[in-house]
């Protein structure tokens, strides 16, 4: 009998713990709405990263793979699942001189405000280069739009702190948290494609400027939005820490999977810390329904919840997992994974699931164009779902360590040292 019993109890904490999976039909949504909305540079570029986390693991630096890539992994050309991620960095490479008003020598992929977010589009722009793609037609020089955008971050066109922080934005010395997902991750992977260790270096240099400046040891670490000029937010914007972890374990696996792994020892362990102080930070702020406010520690009445940060910093919570074998806060993103894949049981509304539309986007989320405001449709908040879908996935797939402690190490017993376990505490109960 106590051994049915804890069958049913292990069965019915399995039940709890496993939210239902996104079906191959919802994620296809997912992306498609994720196509069609993203539009602006950094939108282009996560989107890049996300496809690659998804559709084609091997070659994202949160794989196994060397970097760069072994030729051995294109011998026929880059897998087709990588088609889409090729494709967008011909359109953006292809269309450079007219976005860029012909602009010769140092420049940006494409025109924007933002010194930073174009950026983003550089490590899909750097694999059409290794891999020699050629799905184009093969006109286009990957290589030489990666070093003119390269040099144009370094360039008097893009200022700088004293100590050599990019700024995110072109018209005025500024640093947003945003910019650590959009700048280093493309630094190191060129760094490591043109065998330059400085480069390398310079990627984990730029991280540790930005939490000097961003990290607010008042808010146990997390990090503020924007500094330094006009139109600053000093406030704990979830998403922006978010970026900022998501940049940083990019560096860190980037550097990992590189020939430099072993001489660069400090630099992973310094990057997994940031990450986990970020983490140690806002994660008391998770509410009981799974979700982040878009300021997490804020009583701001306009305040919101906010599913799109959830969902990013989730998945930096199974990628640290997986990277370092830290799983302090890995019960709090399965609370949020399950949150955000929750059925809908309001029977007034036509969508299967809570936290999604019925045509799929995720919701409630922040304006990705006004940080201060809920929105209604954002594409990166698309990419953060895959995001999430992909890291968890790879968590999974390497036997889902430290999702509840206790719950799972429980289950894990065989029946017999439950039964004796069990024995043995009805045996004292009854005595007492
Ligand atoms: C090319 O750049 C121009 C100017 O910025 C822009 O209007 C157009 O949408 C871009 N086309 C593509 C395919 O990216
Ligand atoms: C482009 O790829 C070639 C190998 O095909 C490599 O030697 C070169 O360093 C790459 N350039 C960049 C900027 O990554
Ligand atoms: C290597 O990277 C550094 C930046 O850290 C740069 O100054 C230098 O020019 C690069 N070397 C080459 C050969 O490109
Ligand atoms: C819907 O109902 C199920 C079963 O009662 C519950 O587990 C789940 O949390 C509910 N979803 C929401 C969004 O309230
Ligand atoms: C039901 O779904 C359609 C799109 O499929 C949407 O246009 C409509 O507004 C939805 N109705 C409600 C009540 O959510
Ligand atoms: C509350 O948030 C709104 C919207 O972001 C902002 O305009 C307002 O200044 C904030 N109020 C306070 C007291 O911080």
């Amino acid at each position: 009998m106590p051994s049915s019993f804890l069958f049913w109890l292990c069965a019915s904490l399995f039940a709890l713990t496993a939210a239902q999976n996104l079906i191959d039909n919802q994620l296809t949504q997912i992306e498609n709405n994720l196509a069609t909305g993203a539009t602006h540079s950094w939108e282009i570029g996560t989107r890049a990263e996300a496809l690659t986390e998804l559709l084609t693991p091997s070659y994202s630096v949160f794989s196994s793979s060397s970097v760069p890539l072994s030729s051995s992994q294109f011998t026929y050309g880059p897998p087709s699942s990588l088609d889409p991620v090729l494709a967008l960095a011909h359109s953006v490479v292809a269309n450079r001189s007219t976005s860029n008003d012909n602009a010769q020598g140092p420049q940006p992929f494409m025109q924007d405000t933002a010194a930073g977010d174009p950026a983003s589009i550089g490590v899909a722009v750097l694999i059409a280069n290794w891999t020699g793609y050629t799905g184009d037609g093969g006109a286009e020089d990957y290589a030489g739009a990666a070093r003119d955008q390269v040099d144009y971050l370094f360039s008097g066109s893009v200022p700088k702190t004293s100590d050599g922080a990019i700024s995110h934005r072109v018209s005025q010395l500024q640093l947003w948290s945003d910019s650590v997902y959009m700048v280093p991750p493309f630094l190191a992977y060129y760094g490591v494609t043109t065998a330059n260790r400085s480069m390398l270096q310079e990627a984990y240099t730029q991280c540790k400027l930005y939490r000097s400046y961003l990290r607010d040891s008042s808010a146990g670490g997390m990090w503020k939005h924007i500094v330094m000029g006009s139109g600053t937010d000093s406030g704990h914007w979830a998403t922006g820490n978010g970026w900022a972890a998501a940049g940083m374990l990019r560096v860190l696996r980037t550097i990992a999977n590189s020939q430099y792994a072993n001489t660069m020892k400090s630099e992973q362990t310094d990057l997994a810390n940031w990450v986990g102080e970020i983490h140690n930070g806002i994660y008391p702020h998770l509410q009981s329904n799974g979700l982040f406010k878009n300021y997490p520690d804020s009583s701001n009445s306009s305040n919101f919840d906010d599913a799109a940060s959830t969902a990013l910093l989730a998945s930096t919570v199974y990628r640290l997992a997986n990277a370092w074998g830290r799983h302090t806060h890995l019960p709090q993103a399965e609370r949020s994974w399950q949150a955000l894949l929750a059925s809908n049981n309001d029977s007034s509304s036509n969508s299967t699931l809570a936290h999604f539309t019925s045509d799929m986007w995720l919701t409630p989320i922040v304006d990705p164009y006004n940080f201060g405001q809920q929105g209604a449709r954002s594409p990166e908040a698309q990419a953060f779902v895959l995001e999430m879908e992909a890291a968890r996935g790879d968590w999974v797939a390497a036997g889902s360590q430290g999702a509840s402690a206790a719950v799972g190490r429980w289950c894990g017993l065989g029946v017999w040292w439950r039964w004796m376990m069990v024995t043995a505490v009805v045996g004292i109960v009854g005595v007492w």
